[in-house]
């Protein structure tokens, strides 16, 4: 009998504990699941020891393969004792559907096809999410993670350990051919954590590592913020985890399919260590203000300020340096680049949510008019304020400290103006 799909859990991303994890499954069912009942369709309310889940996307060419090989290990180390639960994200090439149809010779599989959320740290807790054992873990289907490493694993956990990772940099462990630019970059994506993120990053040799296996109840609670990749980061930095062992792994080449790492996963992670190292401390911060400030907007705006600063700088740089501008004509032309460049990020990531609403060229160039104003209007109130703190306030000696002040009141200022008038969406949508 082929199993029908799970539902994928809506709401939070929290792993329930032991006694609640089958109970508020049923609600998430939809009556799409081809007529079956909550309790049919949805994974096994009796509690397992092991529940695996395998994350996908556009993996049909080694589904069948890890699938075989992980049921042939388990079957002989926990048989009946566990599940495998494969994740997919709704991939073009339907692996979700090859990989319903092997529930045919292995029940013990579970297929969720997600189609509203993406991403590889949300497919895992999703499915940790729907599973009912008590250890859980994880592994990648390309094969690059060798499935025997997993019987180390999940002995570590048995004998007491609450987290088990597989690691490329303990005995027995390494990577088969990796150039040196990317064994660079993953070395220095460590030392960088190390140094933002002491505390969660320095427990593991491996903190990037995709393969491991954690105790429910160590995890179990706190809300998941995961972003990117780096899911174990996650499970350290916000679970409850005492002993951690450690397996070595050689990390195997991929026969089929390719990765899905771009630049995206490297900016996303500098993310991740930022909130991990602030642990919830500004979102805290931003509940206590008297109104509902849009933090995150807000950082996004002000390091799109940053990379404004820089173009200003560097054009000033070639038309005066360069191409003997006079100094007035040059610092007019350059800011107008930066508020062109700025305007650029702000509308497709700052404001992304908002630019959906409202398409189209037109529009487009009305939302920068605005902002160019306000810009503008910006730079006096800039002038202003230097001269009042400059001359009432602060006196001489403190005139950087004056425009620092200065610049951060404008960039408020703009900040809030822009959000408020240039992409605000005035547009009513006709709701159906
Ligand atoms: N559901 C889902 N959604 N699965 C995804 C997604 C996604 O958006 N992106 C990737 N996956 C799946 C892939 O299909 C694969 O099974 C696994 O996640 C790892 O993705 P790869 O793209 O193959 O990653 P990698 O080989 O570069 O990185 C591996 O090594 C890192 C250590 O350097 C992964 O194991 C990482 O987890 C690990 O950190
Ligand atoms: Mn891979």
């Amino acid at each position: 009998m082929i199993h029908p799909l799970l539902s994928p859990p809506s709401g939070p991303l929290q792993v329930p504990s032991a006694d609640s994890a089958s109970a508020p499954l049923a609600s998430t069912v939809t009556p799409s699941d081809a007529g079956l009942s909550a309790e049919q369709s949805q994974a096994s309310p009796r509690s397992l020891k092991f529940s695996l889940i395998i994350p996908t996307y556009n993996e049909r060419g080694n589904v069948a393969k890890i699938v075989a090989q992980l049921t042939h290990l388990l079957d002989g180390f926990i048989p009946g004792d566990y599940e495998l639960i494969l994740v997919d994200d709704d991939s073009p090439d339907r692996t979700w559907q090859v990989a319903q149809d092997l529930t045919e010779d292995y029940p013990q599989l579970r297929v969720m096809r997600r189609q509203g959320e993406r991403g590889l740290s949300s497919a895992v807790i999703r499915g940790w999410q729907v599973a009912s054992g008590e250890i859980l873990g994880v592994i990648d289907a390309d094969l690059q993670h060798p499935p025997e490493v997993l019987l180390k694993l999940l002995q570590a956990t048995l004998d007491g350990a609450d987290l088990a990772v597989a690691s490329r940099h303990v005995e027995g462990g390494g990577v088969s051919d990796w150039s040196v630019v990317r064994r660079f970059l993953s070395r220095g994506a460590q030392v960088l954590g190390l140094i933002v993120c002491p505390a969660v990053v320095g427990r593991v040799s491996d903190p990037m590592s995709g393969y491991f296996m954690v105790r429910r109840k160590a995890i179990a609670g706190p809300h998941m913020n995961p972003v990117g990749y780096k899911i174990l980061l996650e499970v350290i930095g916000r679970g409850n985890i005492g002993d951690i062992a450690e397996a070595g792994y050689v990390f195997q080449e991929r026969e089929s399919g390719e990765s899905k790492v771009t630049w995206k996963q490297y900016i996303e992670y500098l993310g991740h260590l930022a909130r991990l190292r602030s642990r919830g401390r500004v979102a805290r911060l931003a509940q206590k203000l008297p109104f509902k400030f849009p933090t995150q907007r807000f950082i996004r705006y002000a390091l799109v300020g940053l990379s404004g600063m820089v173009v200003d700088m560097l054009i000033l740089y070639l038309l005066i340096d360069g191409a003997g501008f006079a100094l007035t004509r040059s610092k007019i032309f350059a800011a107008e680049v930066a508020i062109i460049n700025n305007f650029f990020w702000n509308d497709t990531w700052t404001f992304a949510d908002m630019t959906m609403r409202q398409a189209g060229w037109s529009s487009r160039f009305k939302r920068l008019l605005k902002f160019n104003t306000i810009c503008l209007a910006g730079l006096v109130l800039n002038v202003l304020l230097l001269n009042v703190f400059f001359n009432l306030i602060f006196g001489q000696n403190l005139k950087y400290l004056a425009n620092l002040i200065a610049i951060s009141v404008v960039a408020v200022w703009n900040f809030w103006i822009n959000f408020k008038l240039s992409w605000r969406v005035t547009v009513v949508e006709n709701s159906p």
